[in-house]
């Protein structure tokens, strides 16, 4: 007899849809990817990129699609000398004059450091992260693996979140989630901080995002 859950997935897989409506909105929008409307929906609601973000680190910005998005977004609040740094274990592939990656594994803290003191950087404005491991199906392992590549950054976050900064946090309502919301909020504090499920997330998936605004 097919396991329960096992017949989950493949009802899941089977009406998984690719080419969903947001795919369409990506292509024709020239974004590399579907992410990027995510961000749009959480910058719309907590303001994120107001007139004071200027400088933004993005981790895990591969293909590129929230790199386009915080350049649009400082774009449109005309904001004088941007800077965006974004961090990948693969190359993400945008050309975008103040928006500089780096094939980099956000885990190794002291290159990141290095990377963000050769741009001049002491405290961001605003960190977004979409990072995710590849799943391996296992939902145990890929908790742990998750949450313990996520709490790898924070770090990060204390070193360079500027006080009142803004943070944009994907992570998936796994075991271990409670518990990285709690560090997060010991690390920056508990106000503004809140978690939102966009629209343009799939129904089905656990994914969310920390936001603190
Ligand atoms: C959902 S994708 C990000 C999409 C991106 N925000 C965009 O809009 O184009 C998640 C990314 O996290 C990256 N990632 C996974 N582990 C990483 C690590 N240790 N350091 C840096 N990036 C990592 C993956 O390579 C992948 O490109």
């Amino acid at each position: 007899m097919i396991d329960f859950r096992l017949s989950i997935r493949i009802i899941a897989f089977m009406t998984y849809n690719p080419y969903d409506h947001y795919f369409k909105q990506a292509k024709k929008s020239g974004y590399k990817a579907r992410s990027a409307f995510k961000l749009e929906e959480i910058d719309k609601k907590y303001k994120i990129f107001d007139k004071n973000v200027k400088t933004v680190m993005d981790i895990g910005c591969s293909p590129g699609s929230w790199l386009q998005y915080a350049s649009d977004a400082m774009k449109k609040n005309r904001i004088k000398n941007p800077l965006v740094v974004g961090f990948d274990i693969k190359p993400a592939t945008v050309e975008i004059p103040d928006v500089h990656r780096y094939v980099q594994d956000i885990q190794d803290t002291e290159a990141v450091e290095k990377i963000m003191a050769g741009h001049g950087v002491e405290k961001c404005d605003a960190i977004i992260s979409d990072m995710a491991p590849n799943t391996i199906g296992f939902k145990d392992i890929d908790a742990i693996r998750s949450i313990e590549l996520l709490r790898t950054t924070l770090p990060l976050y204390e070193k360079f979140l500027k006080e009142g900064g803004k943070a944009v946090i994907k992570i998936f309502m796994w075991p271990g989630f409670e518990e990285f919301l709690s560090e997060f909020r010991k690390l920056v504090g508990s106000k503004n901080v809140k978690t939102f499920k966009p629209q343009a997330t799939r129904k089905e998936s656990k994914e969310t995002y920390i936001v603190k605004f």
